[in-house]
């Protein structure tokens, strides 16, 4: 009887499944999920905590966000002890009034399952599901991303109640979306003898055989040999780099496993017009993001700058991460109003720093920015963090910038329907890469995201937009692909890499590329690995500098620092582009960057990390000889110009990052959406912004 009503129950979804699969390609399809029908195409939003407040106060709320044109508010993603009082007791009617309120405010809700923040009765209990950390201890109630996302009897419970909360809400019109989880518990497992074999059951699963493994890991180094799966240790502190790159793995797989078991009952129940989406943090490197991503119908982050005020590069770069982590656009499902409570310096942003940094997140790829949070509770861990009112209910000075902002937003959202940023030139990001860097950095100075940002800070000011995308994301649309340290290289991601270039890609590898296999081993040859033949030379030695080194070419001269190395070349059409000058005796005179035509491509590696003059004036080579558009309007320094296309328009954003004013001739005349006139050229003032259409 029982198999038979869930077979019927089958019946009923199926359909449903299917639509909800469907939706999940929207990137293939090039329908822009972040924006949703019926709505403006960009939105302002800010995270509303109703349960933390008598009803009496949530009309003026709501009343004071409608005034600030704020359009969507994130709730219940901390709420489940408000939800589910006691074991399988819900209430959800102070939710569903808080929704309904919220749409006589012409406010969309997006509901957070609240599995970040289990309540006191789960973890009584089930103590089992309070999680261990690394030093075994077990956590402590009162925290948060305190339960075991391993532990089946936390999953079961994590079902249940997003499972509940679908079947109450998955139809309910003034939801438009879910948010799982809350930024993913930072990536926290437990380290506990459950997740212990439980990772010893996979890596059985992936290895099949202990001798593959223990010959994948060189397991002969330091009596490492294992004759029993459950010999294998969780890696805690240093130790085998391949055990340790698996472990990473292990932990992406546990915590899409965690989404999905959220996700399906979610689909199951929930219409398919409601986007499913989680927050990332940005350059957190706690699990693949890539394959986080793969089940949500769009990517979201958490834009926080923390100490100091925005880096136009570092925060444009992240964005374009998150971009690219399913090729389409996204939301900053957070973002910082004005300060944050939990840095070394909690300082303000300045006076129009909000703003600029609102439409930057625009600018790359965002269609919604949204302000965490919109009042403190009056008692809880985060007291000092920024909001949009104070504790007395009534707007701090930041809510009048967040107005303008959300105005703005409303008068040209129209501009920005169907558009997302189309890009000739892509920057390849790898987890395995970084991870495998980061367990030997060989010097403390090497800092992969800075490499990175390096790269990305010549290109980006030279054109209008830069992909960052995952070295195994098709290439053929880019006249130019970049991959700055891709460390882990095995031979199918070179295949990849050589196809493209083959076909007529310009690419260009940066130092510390090709040294790995997929095991985190080294490959049995010298770097570039499986590219040497094609590349027609290859990397002698690297050095990890002390100080920096004097190199020049056809990139002009200046210095080396952090990473040098010794290149050569054995192809008689291979160039050498730089050349060190007198450095420790090995580096002197050598190659410091090599090209050679390849196919009906190029292909390129930069053996150290230049300057920033030199990183600038490679920049210039590269854009100039793939052939990649350079920027529509050309801006003075600190001022950023990006473009936005699709379905018929096309649209710029000028953003001005420094404080004082900045002067912009444009190319043809423009319409200033903002000023709302004909231009050919912009004042901006400081923190100034423009929107533009031709
Ligand atoms: C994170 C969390 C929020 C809040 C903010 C504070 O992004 O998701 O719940 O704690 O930080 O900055």
């Amino acid at each position: 009887m029982k198999t038979w009503s869930r077979f019927w129950v089958f019946l009923l979804i199926y359909p449903l499944l299917q639509v909800s699969f469907a939706q999940t390609n929207y990137a293939q399809s090039g329908a822009t999920p972040t924006q949703i029908p019926g709505r403006n195409a960009i939105l302002v939003g800010t995270d509303w905590y109703p349960e933390q407040w008598p009803e009496s106060r949530w009309e003026d709320d709501l009343r004071l966000m409608e005034a600030a044109h704020i359009k969507v508010v994130r709730l219940a993603e901390f709420a489940w002890s408000s939800m589910e009082p006691s074991e399988g007791h819900y209430d959800f009617a102070w939710l569903e009034r808080a929704i309904a309120l919220a749409a006589r405010h012409h406010i969309d809700s997006v509901l957070g399952t609240p599995t970040g923040g289990p309540p006191a009765w789960l973890t009584q209990k089930h103590p089992e599901t309070l999680r261990i950390d690394e030093n075994g201890h077990r956590a402590v109630h009162g925290n948060r991303a305190h339960a075991s996302v391993n532990s089946p009897v936390y999953r079961e419970y994590c079902r249940k109640i997003a499972e509940a909360m679908a079947i109450r809400f998955g139809h309910n019109p003034n939801v438009v979306g879910w948010q799982i989880d809350n930024e993913y518990g930072y990536a926290f497992t437990s380290f506990d003898d459950f997740t212990r074999k439980q990772f010893q059951d996979w890596l059985q699963a992936k290895y099949k055989t202990l001798d593959n493994l223990n010959s994948r890991w060189t397991t002969t180094y330091w009596s490492q040999t294992y004759d029993r799966w459950d010999q294998i240790p969780i890696p805690i502190g240093e130790n085998n780099p391949g055990l340790m790159l698996e472990w990473r793995r292990f932990v992406t797989d546990t915590w899409n496993d965690y989404q999905k078991n959220q996700i399906n009952v979610i689909r199951a129940h929930a219409e398919p017009r409601q986007f499913i989406t989680g927050n990332f943090m940005g350059f957190f490197d706690g699990f693949d993001h890539y394959m986080m991503s793969e089940p949500l119908t769009f990517a979201s982050w958490d834009d926080y700058v923390g100490t100091g005020h925005v880096d136009p590069n570092y925060n444009g770069l992240a964005h374009d991460l998150t971009r690219g982590f399913k090729r389409s656009n996204f939301w900053v499902i957070e973002t910082q109003p004005g300060a944050v409570n939990w840095a070394s310096v909690n300082n303000f942003l300045n006076k129009g720093e909000v703003r600029a940094m609102a439409w930057q997140a625009i600018a790359h790829g965002a269609d919604d920015v949204s302000y965490w949070q919109w009042r403190s509770a009056l008692n809880g861990q985060e007291e000092y963090h920024g909001t949009l009112v104070g504790p007395d209910g009534t707007p701090v000075p930041l809510y009048e910038e967040v107005s303008q902002i959300a105005r703005e937003f409303s008068s040209v959202q129209e501009a920005f329907r169907g558009t997302t940023v189309v890009s000739e030139v892509a920057l390849l990001h790898s987890y395995d890469s970084r991870w495998a860097i980061g367990f030997q950095k060989h010097t403390e100075k090497y800092d992969d995201v800075g490499v990175l940002k390096a790269y990305y800070t010549s290109l980006r000011k030279l054109t209008d937009s830069v992909d960052v995308v995952s070295p195994f994301a098709p290439l053929d649309r880019y006249r130019l692909v970049v991959a700055p340290d891709l460390n882990v290289l095995p031979k199918d991601l070179a295949d990849h890499l050589l196809a493209y270039a083959r076909n007529g890609g310009f690419l260009v590898l940066g130092p510390r590329s090709g040294m790995k296999d997929e095991f985190n081993g080294l490959l049995p040859q010298r770097q570039p690995g499986y590219l040497v033949e094609a590349l027609g030379g290859r990397v002698e030695q690297y050095y990890a500098l002390e100080k920096d080194f004097p190199v020049s070419g056809v990139w002009g001269s200046g210095q080396v620092s952090v990473w040098a190395e010794q290149l050569k070349t054995f192809a008689s059409d291979a160039e050498v582009a730089m050349t060190y000058g007198s450095a420790n005796g090995w580096l002197d005179d050598q190659p410091a960057a090599i090209s050679r035509p390849y196919g009906k491509g190029r292909i390129t590696y930069v053996g150290a990390v230049l300057d920033d003059k030199l990183m600038s004036a490679a920049g210039e080579w590269m854009i100039r000889k793939s052939g990649a558009t350079p920027s529509s309007i050309s801006v003075p320094e600190g001022v950023e110009v990006s473009r936005r296309s699709g379905a018929g328009r096309e649209v710029f954003v000028l953003i001005n990052f420094t404080r004082g004013p900045q002067h912009v001739t444009l190319p043809k005349p423009m319409k200033a959406l903002l000023e709302q006139k004909q231009e050919t050229a912009v004042d901006l003032p400081g923190y100034g912004v423009e929107v533009l259409v031709p």
